[in-house]
């Protein structure tokens, strides 16, 4: 997977993982809630008004509290809107004076609703109440029917200005107007608290003694217990007392007329939650009535048992509802603290993975680079590689020739003058090799790294001489006279006739040279001749130097032959793939021609060869199988056991044949050759060069050991033990015998 694409899937999956995790993130409501008032009335509709929140994870509210001041209320609608809420529920306080408050934020574009009490100003959005004038029409009526139509009443009024307190009295006056007989004595003025209420029905009574009262209406369930209080002090008769509000629970409306402190009460509604959802709605754009007129009941002691049973069972539920709220929400914490983990969770891995990723690519690219860094140093190296070859191969074929040149008889009597000349080039020649060496970075370049080039002239003359004056002194006269069927025989594989003639110039003298022009070619006359040593070059065309030396050791008549590879690939990675190709020995272009030969002589020489094959350790069938069946008789192996075989070897198959068939006097060397699938040459040679012995010597070699051992084992006759293993005369058995072991067969036996 690519990079970019892999980061576009991370970067989705966070997405997806914010997006799930913002689900509920819709448009948070601030509602303002401006009340004049604090008391149950009040405490019992906010909490309503909170209650109605819990169908929303969205809307917060605000409160405020007048406690019935014009001045506070202003002042706390306006910080209302000053904090940005998006709508305001109010219930001013008097009829005119919050007026321009609420305009105010009318005027800034926030929906106003009011509730319960009302304004002189058009500008609110919706309206919700009871109807105040209906309540107190009602009220008129249940004192006349209570009062049978006749009686004295007082009235205690609620503030003044507050749109309830107005509504009220004028409902009341309406209903009582139809009852001549009854008569409001006194109408108080009160402030909607109890306290107020008290202290004006006392002065009223004080000033008022003995007068009648047959009933007091106060406008709400509070003030009618303060008239009562004040009624109770004076001692005076009790009048019936009605209220309004009904509320529900310990000390409300409902208790008192239960337990007829008060006569009647009037369910003021509070009806919080309806209120929420009016004020939702309006938000949300939805559909809403802009005057909601809220219904109501009156309670009587007729009524007040089933409406308190009734009221209680809502109490209950309320703090069910409320129950289940903090659990709920409880839940929702804990949903919104899992929900934060996942997605911190989520964005980690996002991270780790655009991480691992990074440094998978980063590493990628490093490898990429690598790669590509050996590539081209590898394209540079065969470049060099080339080049090398180009300038190293004519550079030893001038070296080479000049150094012969030199060493001439003619060239020892020249003059001065030519001798000089004879220098300036061979010092010059020699210079531009360790040029050569010093740009590629072998070993004479790394001598002479940091000289001067005349101490680089200096160097090679030196060793060009030293070279020279070794050959001279080294050439030994018998070798240039060695006639050429004893000497052994050397195949050069090299592609430039050049090299080839000047390596055959260099190796004539010795050896038996044998050419080919590239390996393919080496490879055929390899086997054809059986060479005692091979040198080759590296790159050639058809076959190059590295794979020839590799088949050519894997090959069974061939595989112990020793290769030496000449070749201008002088780097130290070169030499370890040539010997990992199987050669045997390493020269350098332009090389030194008695290092070359001196090589091939010690390679020779150090040819392990088997002095006495029949006394060999163990006889090749019981051998162990040597998984280097090919390679493990090649005679210059190193220390150890250089011969020895596995049991399908060449020595160990060579055996084999001869001990199966020595008692056949017919058999030839032919035979031997044929069986081991190579020609009379190819075993001769292969014979030769690991036992020292031809194949014919061996052959009787293995008779007379047989013989031998008959001779002190068996009650055979000599002339049967010579026929047995193959001589077909005793007489010339007896001969053998003794040529071999020093004694005759009689003696033997002893
Ligand atoms: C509560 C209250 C009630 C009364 C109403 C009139 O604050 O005083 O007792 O019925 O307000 O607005």
């Amino acid at each position: 997977m690519n990079l970019r694409r892999t980061l576009i899937y991370t970067l989705l999956l966070l997405a997806c993982v914010v997006c799930v995790s913002c689900k509920s993130a819709r448009k948070k409501y601030l509602i303002g809630v401006s009340q004049c008032s604090n008391d149950i009335w009040r405490d019992k509709q906010n909490s309503e008004l909170r209650m109605g929140t819990y169908l929303y994870d969205n809307v917060e509210l605000a409160f405020a509290t007048a406690d019935d001041s014009d001045e506070r209320q202003v002042q706390q609608i306006d910080s209302l809107v000053g904090e940005g809420i998006d709508l305001l529920i109010v219930a001013p306080n008097q009829v005119g004076t919050i007026s321009p408050a609420i305009d105010r934020a009318y005027d800034k574009g926030i929906p106003v609703i009011v509730f319960e009490r009302k304004t002189d100003s058009k500008k609110y959005t919706a309206y919700m109440g009871a109807d105040n004038h209906e309540m107190g029409k009602l009220m008129g009526e249940y004192a006349a029917s209570r009062l049978h139509r006749q009686g004295t009443i007082v009235e205690v009024m609620g503030l003044k200005g507050s749109s309830p307190a107005i509504e009220r009295h004028n409902g009341f006056m309406e209903a009582l107007r139809q009852y001549p007989q009854i008569s409001v004595v006194a109408t108080l003025q009160g402030d909607w608290t109890e306290p107020t209420a008290y202290n004006i029905t006392k002065e009223w009574l004080q000033t008022h003694r003995g007068e009648d009262v047959d009933l007091v209406f106060g406008m709400n369930d509070r003030m009618a217990m303060g008239a009562r209080k004040a009624f109770d002090e004076s001692g005076s008769r009790h009048p019936l007392y009605c209220g309004i509000d009904g509320l529900p629970g310990e000390g409300g409306g409902i208790q008192l007329v239960r337990e007829k402190l008060l006569d009647a009460s009037y369910i003021y509604p509070t009806h919080g939650d309806q209120l929420l959802q009016l004020a939702v709605d309006i938000l949300e754009g939805r559909d809403y009535k802009k005057e909601t007129s809220l219904m109501s009941a009156i309670v009587t002691p007729d009524n007040a048992r089933v409406l308190q049973l009734e009221s209680d069972e809502v109490i209950r539920q309320a703090q069910y509802v409320q129950q289940l709220h903090e659990l709920s929400a409880g839940y929702l914490q804990q949903v919104g603290t899992q929900r934060m983990v996942i997605l911190l969770s989520a964005g980690i891995i996002a991270l780790l993975l655009v991480i691992i990723i990074g440094i998978r690519h980063y590493h990628q690219q490093k490898v990429r680079i690598a790669q590509e860094r050996g590539r081209l140093q590898r394209k540079q190296l065969e470049f060099y590689t080339q080049v090398s070859h180009e300038l190293r191969t004519p550079l030893t074929l001038i070296d080479g020739p000049l150094a012969q040149l030199a060493a001439t008889p003619e060239m020892q009597g020249a003059s001065a003058a030519t001798s000089n000349m004879l220098d300036i080039v061979r010092r010059n020649v020699g210079h531009l090799s360790a040029l050569v060496n010093k740009i590629f970075d072998v070993q004479l370049g790394k001598k002479t790294q940091g000289m001067t080039p005349s101490e680089i002239d200096e160097l090679i003359v030196n060793q060009t001489k030293e070279a020279h004056d070794m050959r001279l002194n080294e050439t030994p006269a018998d070798a240039l006279s060695q006639p050429d069927g004893d000497r052994p025989t050397v195949l050069i594989v090299d592609d430039n006739a050049d090299i080839r003639s000047y390596l055959t110039a260099i190796l004539q003298p010795r050896y038996r040279v044998v050419e080919a022009a590239d390996g393919r070619q080496g490879l055929e006359k390899a086997l054809e001749e059986v060479p005692d040593l091979i040198v080759s070059d590296v790159m050639m065309p058809v076959m190059n130097g590295l794979d020839f030396c590799r088949q050519l050791k894997e090959n069974f008549v061939a595989s112990h032959i020793p290769v030496i590879l000449v070749t201008a690939r002088a780097m130290d990675q070169h030499q370890v793939e040539g010997y990992q190709s199987g050669a045997d020995a390493y020269i350098t272009k332009p090389f030194v021609p008695d290092v070359l030969l001196a090589r091939i002589d010690n390679l020779l020489k150090n040819r392990k060869t088997l002095k006495n094959l029949w006394a060999a350790a163990a006889p090749a069938s019981e051998s162990e199988s040597d998984p280097a069946d090919n390679n493990d008789n090649r005679p210059d192996s190193t220390e150890g056991a250089p011969l020895a075989d596995g049991k399908n070897g060449f020595i160990a198959r060579f055996k084999r044949v001869v001990e199966e068939r020595m008692d056949d006097s017919d058999l030839s060397v032919e035979a031997i050759a044929s069986e081991l699938a190579l020609s009379r040459v190819q075993l001769y040679r292969k014979v030769k060069a690991l036992t020292g012995c031809t194949p014919v010597d061996l052959l009787r070699k293995a008779r007379l050991n047989k013989a031998r051992r008959l001779l002190t084992e068996s009650d055979l006759s000599v002339s049967e033990i010579a026929y047995s293993v193959g001589f077909t005369s005793p007489s010339y058995f007896s001969k053998c015998f003794k040529d071999e072991y020093g004694i005759v067969p009689g003696d033997a036996r002893q």
